[in-house]
């Protein structure tokens, strides 16, 4: 799982483009749970998340080929993490991205990914990274019927 983040987080330099933070997403994957998504043998998106209560998980990456954007890919990520959780008992999903008062596009795209996979704007907030603007999201996951 590490050399596959490393491999795409090369590939998306617009949205990872601080080699000391890489370093750690690429390290964390040696340890976090996640998924890997692949067209035929070929990695092509990836997530990790961390567990932080048996009721609430966050997504701490998500990266998709840029070839492969706009084609499921991260939908399916998204699809396949939320019903394991929910089967599992988790009942909160999060995630951390670069709010709207920061106006790079990239991220405006990123934005519109999560929300229509069902995340809310839960806060805007300058505290958790440094002249940054984090905006944290999160969606409801019901109990599996
Ligand atoms: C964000 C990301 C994971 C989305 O993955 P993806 O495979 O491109 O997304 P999907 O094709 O599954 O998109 C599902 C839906 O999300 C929305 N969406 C996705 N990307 C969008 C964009 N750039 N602009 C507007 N809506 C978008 C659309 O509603 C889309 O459905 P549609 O294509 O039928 O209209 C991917 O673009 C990516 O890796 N981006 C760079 C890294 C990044 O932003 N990581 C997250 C950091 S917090």
């Amino acid at each position: 799982m590490a050399e596959t983040t490393a491999r795409l987080l090369d590939r998306l330099p617009s949205w990872f483009g601080v080699p000391e933070a890489n370093a750690e997403y690429v390290e964390s994957a040696t340890r976090l749970p996640g998924l890997v998504a692949r067209s035929d043998t070929e990695p092509i998106g990836v997530l990790l998340y961390r567990r932080h209560f048996a009721e609430a998980a966050e997504i701490h990456l998500m990266a998709v080929a840029p070839s492969w954007h706009r084609r499921g890919v991260g939908r399916e990520l998204i699809r396949t993490i939320t019903q394991d959780l929910s089967i599992d008992g988790c009942r909160l999903l999060q995630v951390k991205t670069l709010g709207a008062t920061h106006p790079d596009p990239g991220y405006a795209g990123t934005r519109a990914f999560y929300q229509s996979m069902g995340f809310l704007p839960l806060e805007e907030t300058g505290a958790l990274w440094p002249g940054n603007p984090c905006l944290i999201m999160v969606k409801w996951l019901p109990r599996p019927s």
